[in-house]
């Protein structure tokens, strides 16, 4: 097909129209869907619903060959239209929310989770998913955190790199794999005091360091397409924002996919005050180099009067239409507009039983033990007495699962049964006693349900609910052993039952989410999660995250008694468990931390290993972490950044030694053109099981030792 022929034969319509996304009950009527406040009526005439470019949300192959054939049968430039979802961990088999998924540390997992959500969601005829979200998110109040592969830039590198690759797999012209939209660019996940929606103002440094590493990583792995994020960047919105745009995504990034604006935020920048009106929004949107427009109607309302009036280039919408026709080519929509819909794949494939249980591998490594004193769990052979708030609880599903069916899922009695074990079991406070009195065990479900986080759901207040709190009091005082399994979408404050026995941090796991507990509970599997956020003890602390920046008075341990330092009269600076932590049945010890040099050249590669013993018989998994400081350079740097991980399987008794290598780029850092440069002096190596309880040793980094 040659692209560049067909945008010469198009009119201006025709090419404004291949920019503007509308739901699927835009073209055929009697397609029910849950669509949000005014995209309902936005007030565009039926002519031009048949002139434009694609689709946002499709649930069923049968709907997509629908809505395509109504199109294509109406529209003159007879271009069809592209089909985009959120597919965001999983379609109809719901794997571990992405927050979840990031504790497992295990990248082969974003790859298969994005895979088997690609097979299934394709056959549904949909092309693109609106996924990896790769923002940094540092505040846990910030609903959306669940979404995010947590506070640190390395790790988003890797997952949202991962999770690309699996949608695209061996490219987007095949059947069964989604172009990858990766969202939202940039620094979204920096909303003020966590309120979703709200203002973000950061340093330029601050979002080439710190926000850029989770967009590149889906954009290394080849991502076609980019979100922009609702907020602003530098005082100006995202999604008009040429710096961010052209600059920062194209140039640094180089990215050279389709951008596409989030829902309604072109139409939003007249809310920011920064365009006057629709008109101007369109104006500044395109010559931006904002592509698709996502449910507003701001180019095609008005892009056609401003070029005709000499106010916008036609370069600008010619580049643009391009992007978009080329992204249709290479999905291959000229060849076949029904690209992926298969009725009988999808039948036989989504939700089936292979794909449900990849969903139970997947979460076997995502939960966190964060407790286990003696060890009182794993739990076999005893009588469990399994009570709280979410004992019977089916919501293991999470935000953005808009396809999977939480009714489908096994509830967390009856899993623990399944696996054979003895259990009584209530979620409301038992008037009957007995049954508490005679076990040898209690585990307390408690925690968030699906809807207490995702877009829109942020919280001032991340503390236990009152409720759970009363519960836990209740189990205490049977003085039994007591495990608490607290479901969330984020980190929470959990002073108030830290003296449980055993804390099981469970996310929302997915449609198998509590068959993975019983059988972690039970001791089949080992916990192997390591958390992918600071878990803060007082929300005054948050932001907190581990790799901040030094500071100039910093306090040096616990029993620093300098009163003009950097701390809080009421409350320690540490998180109450750090980035990377989480525990094991198996317990494991570092030592010999060996460098291959202490003097590094910046061509040289730099081994690094660490022998890591499992002291226990019981076999598990270990994520063995690297982090970096660089002493001294000519900006304030972190305290320490994670650079490598490794998660290794250990029989009981094992040792294994770890090697990592490091090369220059791994000590590099941006300035503020963007530019990647690095400075010579001191650097520590840490590596330990997570950011807090780590080995150390120093290198130079030296110019001119090879040559
Ligand atoms: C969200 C995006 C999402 C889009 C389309 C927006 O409100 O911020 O993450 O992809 O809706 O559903």
């Amino acid at each position: 097909m040659n692209i560049e022929n067909k945008l010469a034969a198009m009119t201006i319509d025709e090419k404004v129209g291949q920019l503007v996304q509308l739901a699927p009950f835009f073209y055929v009527k009697d397609i029910q869907q849950q669509i949000f406040g005014h995209v309902r009526d936005l007030g565009i005439s039926e002519e031009r619903i048949y002139r434009t470019g694609s689709v946002l949300g499709i649930g069923s192959a049968k709907e997509m060959i629908e809505v395509q054939k109504t199109y294509l049968e109406q529209s003159t430039a007879k271009i069809p239209l592209l089909f985009m979802a959120d597919i965001i961990h999983g379609y109809e088999t719901i794997f571990p929310v992405p927050l979840a998924l990031a504790s497992s540390f295990n990248p082969d997992l974003a790859f298969k989770v994005a895979r088997i959500s690609a097979i299934e969601a394709s056959t549904a005829g949909i092309h693109v998913t609106f996924s990896p979200m790769a923002d940094i998110a540092r505040d846990p109040r910030w609903g959306r955190v669940v979404e995010s592969f947590g506070e640190d830039p390395y790790l988003n590198y890797v997952f949202a790199y991962n999770m690309t690759e699996g949608y695209q797999n061996d490219g987007i012209e095949k059947d069964g794999n989604l172009v990858s939209c990766v969202k939202h660019v940039a620094a979204y996940g920096k909303s003020e005091a966590g309120r979703d929606y709200n203002t973000v103002d950061l340093s330029r440094l601050s979002l080439l360091n710190d926000h850029l590493d989770g967009y590149k990583g889906s954009i290394d792995a080849g991502a076609r397409m980019a979100m922009t994020s609702f907020n602003t960047v530098d005082y100006v919105p995202a999604t008009v924002n040429k710096d961010l745009l052209d600059g920062v995504l194209r140039g640094i990034l180089g990215f050279d996919g389709v951008t596409i604006s989030d829902y309604d935020s072109l139409n939003q920048v007249i809310a920011h005050g920064v365009a006057q009106d629709s008109k101007e929004a369109a104006k500044l949107g395109l010559e931006a180099g904002l592509d698709i427009e996502m449910a507003s109607t701001c180019y095609i309302k008005h892009v056609k009067s401003l070029i005709e009036q000499g106010k916008l280039d036609m370069k600008r919408l010619d580049e643009a239409v391009l992007r978009v026709l080329k992204l249709k080519d290479q999905v291959g929509l000229f060849e076949n507009p029904y690209k992926g819909a298969n009725e009988e794949l999808e039948k036989a494939c989504v939700g089936s039983k292979a794909h449900m249980d990849q969903a139970l591998t997947v979460a076997l490594e995502c939960p966190v033990l964060l407790k286990n004193r003696q060890g009182v769990l794993p739990i076999k052979g005893k009588r469990i007495a399994l009570i709280g708030s979410h004992a019977k609880t089916k919501d293991t599903n999470g935000p953005w699962s808009w396809r999977g069916k939480a009714a489908i899922n096994t509830a967390l009695d009856r899993a623990l049964k399944q696996e054979g074990m003895d259990v009584v079991s209530a979620e409301d406070r038992w008037e009957e006693r007995s049954d508490l009195a005679n076990c040898d065990v209690i585990v307390l479900a408690i925690g968030e349900h699906s809807d207490e986080s995702g877009e829109a759901h942020s919280k001032a207040g991340i503390g236990l609910k009152h409720e759970d709190v009363l519960w836990y009091q209740y189990a205490k005082s049977f003085e039994k052993p007591l495990v608490v399994i607290i479901y969330a979408g984020r980190p929470l404050v959990i002073e108030e039952i830290l003296a449980a026995d055993a804390i099981m941090w469970a996310w929302f796991l997915g449609s198998k989410g509590n068959e993975a507990l019983a059988k972690l509970i039970k001791g089949e599997v080992s916990p192997s999660g390591k958390l992918p956020m600071s878990m803060p003890r007082h929300q005054g602390q948050i932001p907190i995250y581990y790799n901040h920046l030094k500071t100039g008075r910093p306090k040096k341990g616990a029993n620093d008694q300098n009163p003009f330092v950097s701390f809080y009269l009421d409350v320690e600076n540490e998180p109450r468990f750090p980035f990377g932590f989480g525990l094991s049945y198996a317990s494991f010890t570092y030592e010999n931390l060996t460098l291959s040099k202490r003097l590094m050249d910046p061509s040289d590669r730099l081994v690094i290993s660490v022998d890591v013993r499992n002291e226990s018989p019981v076999a598990g998994m270990e994520t063995v972490q690297l982090y970096l400081q660089d002493e001294y350079a000519r900006i304030a740097r972190p305290v320490k950044q994670l650079k490598r991980f490794q998660k290794i399987r250990f029989a009981g008794h094992e040792t294994k030694t770890i090697t990592f290598s490091i090369t220059l780029a791994d000590l590099t850092y941006r300035d503020a053109s963007g530019r990647s440069i690095y400075d010579t002096g001191t650097f520590r190596v840490m590596v330990g099981s997570n950011a807090r309880d780590c080995l150390v040793e120093t290198f130079e980094l030296e110019e001119g030792r090879n040559t």
